[in-house]
């Protein structure tokens, strides 16, 4: 083996967002030694997006809310396709990790009487978002940072992960280089944790920023494990649309949760034009109903506009494609007509959402206290990612754990917005604590030369590259162009063989893109890698879409509009035969246990 230099841990976690720094200081504390590798700078991660709260069952602002309750909603959301079992465990366990962070310092907001405030969202029953104005994401990064840099955690900062590395079937590190400096290192681990976050790089309007390429879905799939469920993707339906160089950045579902309203260009409020029918019982009449529920009226029921983001989003694209859309292919969504409700409006939406005030205003030269924004859609979260044991997080790769987003399980068909911050702090310190558990149960493994020399030269090799005359841009803007319009929010089968036929071409295209320069901060190279992963979680949710002939959740279909309770069961992805080609089978979902399924009935 080549002299890289190599870094022994215990512990390994890939990926400094949430899931990524909580799993890490759980294992730290424990008194494992841990490495924590992160593609760009600790704590630049998405985490940061989830703007409006943390969901969890505290019930600070409404006492009658509880695990049972945020269970349920979250199953109800989820279209029952969600592990039961990690919806279980997410519900029960959030308020302690709510409580956990406060105590290491996160700084809420509060109720009159001190709590921590709670905010309503989409498709949670009562106010339940813990929230830090409009930056909660933000304010849970800096709390685990701060927290966890006193734990002895070696960060290495701008290290991208190329290929996790076995020990036979057990895992056994990864072979990284270092952005900077283009040089490999070899991570050896007992342990490996993914936190890699989301694949919304695959799309061409985006929440994401330019990491979050599926890498821990790839990697996971490359060495062994299961991929599911990767047709649910979350388009959360406000992204901003205008200027075109900021389109797709996140406007908080708190804008909602503060009394905002979606209009369209004839200012009809359509959201209250079309409401589920398992919503109906729990959604407001009228808007008078919904603001007055937005300002803690027990009597009253949801704004039609909290509905799930997968219906909002349908229903924002319905009123574009109708011609009553905003100037820009949007709609508006006005949270400046409160001044008619409250007195000094302007004040109050400045101090409750503080950051969308000062986005629309340095981006989009718009003042959200007195004009309303123009919103769409914007791929913002993937619910299908690496299967993993409910309890402990760990794959079908013996040592092998993912957590967070690029983990399958609690959401289902759809999130529910403010669960993922929750889904990340429940499910990183389980991720960490089983973890540290294998790595003590476990010897160190053996690492296996020619695999290490084989995936250092697969990396190498765009570099060798002759007569190719694309760079991966071209590429990487013809996949997000081509998932945007052929298995984007609405799907249909022809559209995505397409897409199919076209991602075999675009595989092509990719073994030959061109990259010249050298090794540092060669950011052509990255590309060129960053590739593989998102070609690969594409074909994923391709061939998942196409399996599934059904509507659910994050996955709609106009050739299969309807919900079929024959496919109430999960997409399994797998690498089989002797090529390594992608198979997708449809799995049944274990039974749930009477007492849950209780839960659900009451509930309803
Ligand atoms: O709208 C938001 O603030 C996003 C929250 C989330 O995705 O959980």
């Amino acid at each position: 083996m080549a002299d890289y230099p190599t870094h022994e841990h215990d512990v390994l976690v890939i990926g400094a967002g949430g899931a990524g720094l909580r799993a890490s200081i759980e294992a730290s504390a424990a008194g494992v030694s841990v490495g924590l590798v992160c593609k760009s700078l600790l704590g630049k991660a998405h985490t940061v997006m989830a703007e409006g709260g943390i969901a969890a069952a505290l019930a600070n602002v409404d006492e009658r809310d509880n695990w049972m309750v945020h269970f349920s909603d979250t199953m109800r959301g989820g279209q029952y396709v969600n592990n039961w079992r990690m919806a279980q465990l997410h519900a029960q366990e959030a308020p302690a990790r709510v409580r956990e962070l406060e105590a290491w310092g996160a700084v809420f907001d509060r109720t009159p009487d001190g709590k921590i405030l709670q905010r309503n969202f989409g498709g949670h029953r009562y106010p339940r978002l813990a929230h830090v104005g409009d930056r909660t994401g933000l304010e849970l990064i800096r709390t685990l940072q701060d927290h966890g840099i006193h734990k002895g955690i070696n960060v290495f900062m701008e290290y991208t992960v190329v290929r996790l590395l076995k020990d036979g079937d057990r895992i056994a590190g990864a072979l990284a280089y270092s952005r900077e400096r283009g040089r490999f290192a070899v991570f050896k681990a007992k342990a490996v944790i993914l936190a890699t976050g989301g694949i919304g790089k695959a799309y061409k309007i985006t929440s994401n920023s330019w990491e979050y390429t599926g890498d821990g879905h790839t990697l996971a799939y490359d060495a062994g494990a299961e991929l599911q469920d990767m047709e649910f993707i979350q388009f959360h339906p406000t992204g901003m649309i205008w200027p075109l160089s900021v389109q797709g950045i996140l406007v908080t579902e708190g804008v909602r949760g503060e009394g905002g309203i979606l209009l369209n260009n004839k200012g009809e409020q359509f959201m209250y034009n079309d409401i589920p029918d398992n919503y109906k019982n729990q959604t407001a009449k009228d808007p008078e109903e919904g603001w007055r529920y937005c300002q803690g009226d027990r009597n009253a029921q949801r704004p039609a506009e909290l509905l799930t983001r997968d219906h909002v989003a349908r229903c924002i694209m319905r009123e574009v494609k109708a011609g009553r859309g905003s100037p820009h292919g949007g709609v508006y969504l006005d949270i400046a007509w409160i001044k008619k409700k409250i007195a000094n409006a302007p004040e109050h939406i400045k101090k409750k959402l503080p950051s969308m005030y000062h986005q629309f205003k340095e981006l989009g030269n718009i003042d959200i206290t007195t004009e309303p924004m123009e919103v769409g859609p914007t791929t913002h979260y993937v619910m299908g990612g690496v299967k993993v044991d409910a309890d402990t997080q760990m794959s079908r790769v013996p040592g092998l754990f993912a957590c967070g987003e690029c983990a399958v399980g609690i959401n289902g068909a759809n999130r529910l917005g403010g669960n993922s911050l929750s889904d990340l702090l429940v499910f990183g310190k389980r991720a960490g604590e089983h973890a540290l558990k294998y790595a003590k149960e476990h010897a160190a493994p053996s690492l296996n030369a020619d695999a290490v020399e084989a995936a250092a030269k697969w990396a190498l090799e765009p570099f060798d590259r002759q007569g190719g005359d694309e760079g991966p841009y071209v590429i990487q803007h013809a996949l997000q162009d081509m998932m945007q319009d052929l298995v984007g929010i609405v799907r249909k089968e022809d559209e995505m063989q397409r897409a199919l036929e076209g991602l075999a071409k675009l595989k092509e295209r990719a073994k030959k893109a061109k990259v010249v320069g050298n090794r540092e901060y060669n950011p052509g190279w990255h590309t060129a890698l960053d590739l593989h992963n998102l070609l690969t979680v594409s074909e994923a949710i391709t061939r998942c879409s196409l399996l599934r002939k059904e509507s659910r959740g994050g996955h709609f279909r106009e050739d299969y509009q309807n919900k079929e309770a024959a496919w109430a069961k999960v997409n399994l992805v797998t690498r089989k035969g002797p090529d390594g080609e992608m198979q997708v089978e449809q799995v049944p979902i274990p039974e749930m246990p009477a007492e849950l399924k209780q839960i659900i009935e009451e509930m309803k």
